[in-house]
């Protein structure tokens, strides 16, 4: 069996890393069956200058990152953490990629529409953003990349792209990459029955301070029966939550306190709380340390950096023989 190439990132948005984050995104590339895959994580920090305009905000949002990746992150594992930014020609081969993308294809873009809904102007790299998620993409030779509903758009385009540029110089330099949609996760629900997400303030953060964590977590949004009723494990946010924690039987157990009535909500936050803190330990700790001091990941992300700037670089090259620029 041919190994499938993955590409999957994380996005710094200052408030660091949420649950929702961690089960979507990072947790499946730990898992084991994972293995047989090549996998690539990648911080798009390009596309943060879209909205970020502020030096501090940019590094610290970086720093914070990829202690939390990296705390997180097994030992032993394959997978290859890097920086858009440090890939030198990412911008060349935007570049030619533009120059086979149509203009009305970029109209139905959802994202620089949904930015234009919240702001009267929108920058240039707003409109362009699909363009240069594709090279992020084909650059690697990338076959899959799991997504959200809301990069799928994102999706479609870079395989058109890809699709485009092939067929215009015909070639097949660029794979067509393939969305990968995880429907058991699209349906967990999160403090108030949302998608968690630092717009709607319903996340809760895995390396928040204990005190911000219960917070959060009394927070979450339930029914109003009495105390003695019986309640409903399974149209419960909070349970929802718990089963990403717990073990079937602890939760056959959690749901029949539920069931049998003189349980508050508020007992099952405190259990969740618990299982939480228990979870994330190690990483928690990790983290401490990596705040204090990241030189051994900055050692190891340039590492990386280079051995996946070399790749683009290479392809850049082909590029520029296949179209006439050399
Ligand atoms: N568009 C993604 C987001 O908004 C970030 C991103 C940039 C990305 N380039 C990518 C995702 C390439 C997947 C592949 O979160």
């Amino acid at each position: 069996m041919t190994k499938k190439r993955i590409l999957t990132w994380i996005k710094a948005t200052g408030n660091g890393m949420h649950l929702w984050n961690y089960f979507w995104a990072v947790k499946p590339l730990f898992d084991s069956d994972n293995w047989i895959d090549d996998i690539f994580v990648f911080l798009p920090d390009l596309h943060s200058l879209t909205s970020v305009h502020d030096w501090d905000t940019l590094r610290n949002n970086r720093s914070r990152l990829l202690c939390e990746f990296f705390a997180l992150m097994p030992e032993k594992s394959d997978i290859t953490v890097f920086e858009q930014s440090k890939i030198t020609h990412i911008n060349n081969i935007t570049w030619l990629l533009s120059s086979v993308t149509p203009y009305s294809m970029m109209l139905r873009a959802h994202s620089f529409k949904d930015s234009q809904n919240k702001n009267s102007e929108i920058n240039m790299a707003t409109f362009n953003y699909p363009i240069l998620m594709a090279a992020d993409i084909i650059s690697y030779d990338i076959n899959i990349v799991p997504v959200w509903k809301d990069q799928k758009q994102h999706l479609e385009f870079a395989r058109d792209i890809a699709g485009n540029f092939n067929k215009t110089y015909n070639t097949d330099i660029f794979t067509l990459p393939e969305p990968q949609i995880d429907e058991t996760v699209m349906t967990i629900p999160w403090t108030d029955g949302r998608k968690m997400s630092k717009s709607y303030d319903n996340f809760i953060g895995i390396f928040d301070d204990e005190k911000t964590m219960k917070k959060k977590i009394m927070s979450i949004v339930t029914w109003s029966e009495w105390l003695d009723e019986p309640k409903n494990p399974e149209t419960c946010n909070v349970f929802a939550i718990i089963k990403l924690f717990a073990s079937s039987e602890k939760q056959s157990e959690i749901a029949s306190k539920y069931q049998a009535g003189w349980y508050w909500y508020w007992h099952a936050k405190l259990e969740l709380l618990e299982m939480i803190l228990e979870y994330f330990k190690a990483p928690r700790e990790k983290y401490e340390l990596y705040s204090k001091n990241p030189e051994p990941i900055e050692q190891q992300i340039k590492e990386w950096n280079d051995v996946m700037n070399t790749v683009a670089t290479e392809k850049y090259m082909t590029l520029k023989k296949l179209t006439g620029l050399e």
